[in-house]
């Protein structure tokens, strides 16, 4: 029970902690892309800038004059390997070129991003527009040309891969970090859970213990009384009834009580190293079934037992025969009269499959998840007059865990409910119970 909790509370924290490291990871990823990518525009920029005043020059002359001048501003900043400069008339047409890009596309005013057709790789342009002052004359300067800075991305999207790659595997370590802290961290978590859980345990089990003793001398007392009726005023043998009942009905909690408080106790014991002797199935399904049969014929219950193969169990026989009256007598109990409830055993594989099924008032799906809760009851009001304590299913359910078994519970409002009870079968060649 612990474990479970403890597996999921460590995957809830791994969970929360990958959401929050890539939430992370994606926020630096985009924050770095970006400023890449501004970097780039920016030195573009400052190269087209720096190439503006030897427009008219690359004009007049062409591309000979590229070749041949070394004092330019943009010679300091251009990098011939990965960069472009062109340079265009008023029309687009190109004028001369340094580098070694041929985009072939149109120059186009500020930041674009071109890819070329044939090799896909994609390139990062800035374009300028070059004006003049027309001299002396008032009015808008002129346009004369463009000059186009181009660079490609591939650098910046290696870099990019890199960060990627960078972050996720890093992300991973992290988690598998968070995952041996987490581990050490659940541990303490549940440390506390678990010692009130055993102290919870504890006080049931003393409380019961402690109330035996008075119960016992309040019951002994009651029946005296109960022996001597000339001494008992005749208006109080109703209230000493009363008494006597209810004295009764809490000495029937209080023994369910102390018996779960022991299973909960050697709940830790493994399934082979209980005191469990060979036993007949069959002959405890049939002792339960005649001692309710007088029960099903007065509410006039259709009762029926189908044994369709002889199993033998290693068990305990008076538990074992708790558990199925428990079954048997909630079926009976939560069925109206002239419904029906089968008892039926039969072999799958290595286990023993015991159903008992009713045609009665049924469990809402919702709430069948708490049938075996301690105390917990569909409907309180009524069960107390039929005279359940609330407990019995639990008690089932710890029988069940002590033979190395479960029970399965299938029901529909109105229409009835069907409890399997699965045991594994004793095996006669290695005379050991078979793992659930
Ligand atoms: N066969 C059944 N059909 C319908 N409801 C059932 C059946 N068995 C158990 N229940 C529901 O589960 C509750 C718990 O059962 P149990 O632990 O035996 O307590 P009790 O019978 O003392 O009330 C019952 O009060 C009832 O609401
Ligand atoms: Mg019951």
């Amino acid at each position: 029970m612990y474990q479970s909790l403890r597996s999921r509370l460590l995957l809830y924290y791994l969970i929360v902690m990958a959401a929050i490291l890539s939430i992370f990871g994606t926020g630096v990823y985009v924050v770095f892309r970006r400023n890449l990518y501004n970097q780039l525009d920016k030195r573009l920029l400052t190269l087209a800038q720096s190439a503006t005043p030897s427009f008219t020059a690359v004009r007049d002359r062409g591309s000979k004059y590229l070749n041949q001048v070394e004092e330019v501003p943009w010679r300091d900043i251009f990098n011939r390997d990965q960069q472009s400069l062109e340079w265009f008339d008023e029309k687009g047409k190109l004028l001369g070129r340094k580098g070694l890009i041929h985009l072939g596309v149109e120059p186009e005013v500020g930041t674009k991003i071109v890819q070329q057709p044939k090799t896909g790789e994609v390139f990062r342009t800035h374009t300028l527009s070059v004006f003049v002052r027309n001299n002396g004359q008032a009015g808008p300067p002129s346009l004369i040309g463009f000059i186009r800075a181009t660079q490609s991305s591939a650098e910046i999207e290696a870099a990019e891969e890199q960060l990627f790659w960078i972050l996720v595997v890093s992300g991973m370590l992290t988690l598998v970090l968070i995952g041996l802290g987490g581990f050490w961290l659940t541990l303490k978590a549940i440390e506390p859970i678990e010692a009130s859980f055993l102290q919870l345990k504890q006080f049931t089990a003393d409380a019961s213990h402690e109330l035996r003793s008075p119960l016992t001398a309040i019951k002994a007392s009651v029946d005296i009384i109960r022996n001597h009726p000339e001494r008992v005023h005749s208006k109080d043998v109703k209230k000493l009834e009363a008494i006597a009942g209810a004295t009764l009905q809490m000495n029937q909690t209080l023994e369910d009580l102390l018996f779960l408080a022991r299973a909960d106790a050697d709940s830790d014991v493994p399934v082979q190293a209980r005191k469990l002797t060979p036993v007949s199935l069959n002959q405890i399904l049939q002792n339960c079934f005649v001692l309710l049969e007088p029960f099903a014929n007065d509410k006039k219950i259709v009762f029926q037992s189908k044994f369709r193969s002889e199993v033998k169990i290693l068990g305990d026989p008076a538990h074992l025969s708790r558990l199925f009256s428990n079954l048997l007598e909630n079926a009976l109990q939560y069925t109206p009269e002239e419904g029906r409830v089968s008892l039926d055993l039969y072999r799958q594989n290595r286990f023993a499959i015991v159903s008992v099924r009713d045609t009665g008032i049924g469990i809402a799906p919702e709430q069948i998840s708490r049938v075996f809760d301690r105390f917990w009851r569909a409907n309180k009001a009524r069960s107390r007059r039929e005279g359940g304590t609330g407990l019995g299913l639990a008690i089932s359910q710890a029988i069940a865990k002590r033979h190395g078994g479960k029970i399965i519970v299938t029901s529909e409002l109105n229409i009835g409910s069907c409890f399997l009870v699965r045991i594994p079968i004793l095996d006669t060649k290695r005379s050991v119970v078979t793992k659930v």
